[in-house]
């Protein structure tokens, strides 16, 4: 059996993506941005904070695998899925729903990198410890949380509980 225990509310996490949203407009203004989606876990901060950003905005989508046992990342980043448009002299954000060791996006950030693109930040609804010590680079971050396994939002356990409006920690007994 498992159990959630909510950490972060629906209205909270609305009220963050708001607050990114009028970070990020003020810095591109009217520049056109690539938002680059990671999949699956950011689809739905994805279509939250797109539709509060300005006309310029597109997006595409990319998807990193990690291969790992249960909850914990391998340490071998593979793309499974990649863009489908050239990110050559546009500016890039990485749209991100979680950074825990960091990783994920430190590969995806050089892979990117290496594409010219004319500029690359990141925004991460959620980053946990781990990243924030090693001072994993992400521009915008919405929420520092515990080193916990966390559900909801777009995020998930064996795909499910993607669904839920807000970020809950998942407690398996065992
Ligand atoms: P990182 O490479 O260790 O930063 O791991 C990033 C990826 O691991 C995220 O994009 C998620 O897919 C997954 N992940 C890390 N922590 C959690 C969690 O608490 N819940 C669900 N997925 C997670």
């Amino acid at each position: 059996m498992a159990s959630l225990e909510v950490l972060i509310t629906e209205r909270q996490i609305q009220e963050k993506v708001s607050e990114l949203a009028r970070r990020i407009s003020a810095d591109y203004g009217d520049t056109p941005v690539l938002l680059v989606s990671v999949l699956k876990g950011s689809f739905i901060f994805l279509a939250d904070l797109m539709r509060q950003l300005g006309p310029n905005t597109e997006v595409d989508f990319v998807q990193t695998s990690s291969y790992g046992e249960g909850t914990s990342t391998s340490g071998v980043v593979q793309i499974r899925k990649d863009l489908d448009v050239s990110i050559e002299g546009r500016h890039v954000l990485i749209v991100e729903d979680i950074l825990d060791t960091g990783l994920t996006l430190a590969h995806l950030r050089e892979l990117l990198g290496t594409r010219r693109p004319r500029s690359l930040k990141v925004v991460t609804l959620l980053r946990k410890p781990d990243a924030a010590q090693r001072e994993t680079q992400a521009e915008y971050v919405g929420f520092e949380i515990p080193d916990r396994f966390v559900v909801g939002y777009g995020l998930d356990h064996a795909e499910r509980y993607r669904n839920l409006p807000y970020v809950a920690v998942l407690h398996q007994e065992v």
